[in-house]
């Protein structure tokens, strides 16, 4: 069974319109539209109608959607302003739960929204240090799966992206050893073939420090199927580095 990979980048609150367009332009040319490679970008709202149709092999998402249409909503952006400039939205990030104070529910509002919207979410997963040190790093994330999934049903199954970043790796330069991975990974696999049925197929992605130097055996191992990047997305070389870590993999 061939595997597919999505190696997205997340740029969190960085790069202006014109940063993201150049850095969109230089990212096209080095590396091939392959079978089996998703690759995604993540920049700020303000870039989005910018790169948006500039390379179709580099999909676009946002990093945040607020659940509802319209209405007085002061700062926030909706899914139909969304419609358009955008294929994936990122739900739960622990910087959106830690610093906003998203909750569960909060996020699984913004997660049914991006469905109901035809929108691809990637729900972030993940536990802090305590939480692994204390052995809790299963049942936090089967409490975020649990509750950031509810309510999801039928084919919308096949929509759901999962990444899964402990905390303690994201930004710190200290990423989850790919057996540390793995074991997350496979446990996640299994939640979700229980309830969205093993053909579902559903991508579960690793974030936290992900870099050239450790890209190519995380995404070796058998149930990591994809990369969320964060400060190594911020600069082209080191991007495509990862990219081109799934495309040998994937023999191309
Ligand atoms: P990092 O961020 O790669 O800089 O650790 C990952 C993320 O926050 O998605």
């Amino acid at each position: 069974m061939g595997k597919e990979f999505l190696i997205a980048g997340n740029w969190k609150m960085y790069k202006t319109p014109d940063e993201s367009r150049q850095f969109i332009e230089a990212l096209a040319g080095t590396f091939p539209e392959t079978a089996g490679l998703t690759v995604a970008v993540f920049p700020p709202f303000t870039s989005l109608a910018v790169v948006r149709c500039l390379d179709r092999k580099i999909r676009i998402g946002a990093q945040n959607m607020f659940p509802e249409d319209a209405g007085a909503y002061t700062g926030e952006v909706s899914p139909l302003m969304l419609r358009g400039l955008v294929d994936f939205v990122l739900v739960g990030h622990s910087e959106r739960r830690q610093v906003f104070h998203e909750s569960d529910d909060d996020v699984n509002r913004k997660l049914l929204a991006a469905l109901r919207h035809g929108f691809l979410p990637i729900l972030c997963v993940g536990e802090t240090l305590p939480e692994r040190e204390a052995g809790q790093t299963l049942s936090k994330v089967e409490g975020q799966l649990r509750l950031g999934l509810a309510g999801v049903a039928g084919d919308a199954w096949a929509n759901v992206t999962v990444a899964y970043e402990p905390i303690w790796a994201i930004g710190t330069g200290r990423n989850a050893t790919p057996a540390q991975a793995q074991e997350v990974h496979r446990f996640i696999g299994g939640w979700l073939a229980e309830r969205a049925g093993a053909g579902a197929a559903i991508q579960v992605l690793y974030g936290g420090s992900v870099k050239p130097e450790n890209s190519l055996e995380l995404l070796s191992q058998e149930d990591i199927s994809g990369v969320l990047v964060g400060g190594a997305s911020l600069k082209v070389e080191s991007f495509s580095a990862i990219i081109h870590s799934g495309l040998k993999l994937l023999g191309a």
